[in-house]
């Protein structure tokens, strides 16, 4: 099924894809795919490996036998490492910078990518990332480029951070997204950036539900 529809949603760290991706597929009927799960699970395994993921020789020997996959649980996504659930593990900070280092490794994306587009080819999707706009789905019907001021990103990785009981400080929460956002869209290869025919959303002054309704009216226009 080739001619799925494929929505792209790219942007900086802690803009809410996430979320608002999910909310919006379920409205729409579609598999959300959230494809930094992806590179958390590398930087995981490189981890675990006593790899550098900064060390791009250390990081592409991890990725002999690495098996990474998708499942989806009652809609929700679960990412599994060599048959592993490893989906609550991937949220820590540590990995969200092994994630950030890791994924500038051109080896790694390229072992990532045959499996995030064959998930797009066999369903409607909304597919979150980084280059999914401009590299993986470069036929996407909708482009969405989903951003917020690194401070009010910073506060809401903060409030989900202190949630799950990770001791941290807001300077120190700011300074990794600084960091992450500098990384992603520096890099060489598919750095983050907005498409010609994206469409921006800005959710700095906006309230989850009201960026949920801002991605779902930009989708359906695009649709019709
Ligand atoms: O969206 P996230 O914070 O879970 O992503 C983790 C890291 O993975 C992020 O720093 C950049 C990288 N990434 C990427 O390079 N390309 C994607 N399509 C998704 C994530």
């Amino acid at each position: 099924m080739a001619n799925t529809i494929k929505v792209a949603i790219d942007g900086p760290s802690g803009a809410g894809k996430s979320s608002i991706a999910k909310a919006a597929s379920k409205v729409l009927g579609f598999v959300y795919v959230d494809t930094g799960a992806l590179y958390r699970t590398v930087a995981l395994n490189a981890l675990r490996k006593g790899a550098d993921p900064k060390n791009a020789e250390q990081v592409i020997a991890t990725l002999e036998n690495l098996k990474v996959t998708l499942g989806f649980v009652e809609g929700t996504q679960h990412v599994y490492l060599n048959g592993e659930d490893v989906s609550d593990k991937i949220r820590t900070p540590e990995i969200s910078m092994g994630a950030s280092a890791a994924s500038a490794i051109p080896e790694v994306r390229k072992f990532l990518f045959n499996l995030q587009r064959e998930i797009a080819d066999a369903n409607n999707c909304i597919m979150d990332g980084r280059d999914i706009g401009t590299v993986v789905l470069p036929d996407a019907k909708v482009k969405i480029f989903l951003t917020a001021s690194p401070e009010i990103r910073a506060e809401r990785r903060y409030k989900e951070l202190c949630e799950k009981g990770t001791e941290t400080t807001f300077e120190e929460v700011l300074a990794d997204v600084k960091q992450r956002d500098y990384n992603d869209s520096h890099r060489e290869i598919a750095p983050l950036k907005a498409t010609e025919e994206s469409v921006i959303v800005d959710t700095t002054e906006l309230d989850l539900e009201q960026s949920i309704q801002a991605v779902i009216a930009v989708i359906e226009e695009k649709m019709h």
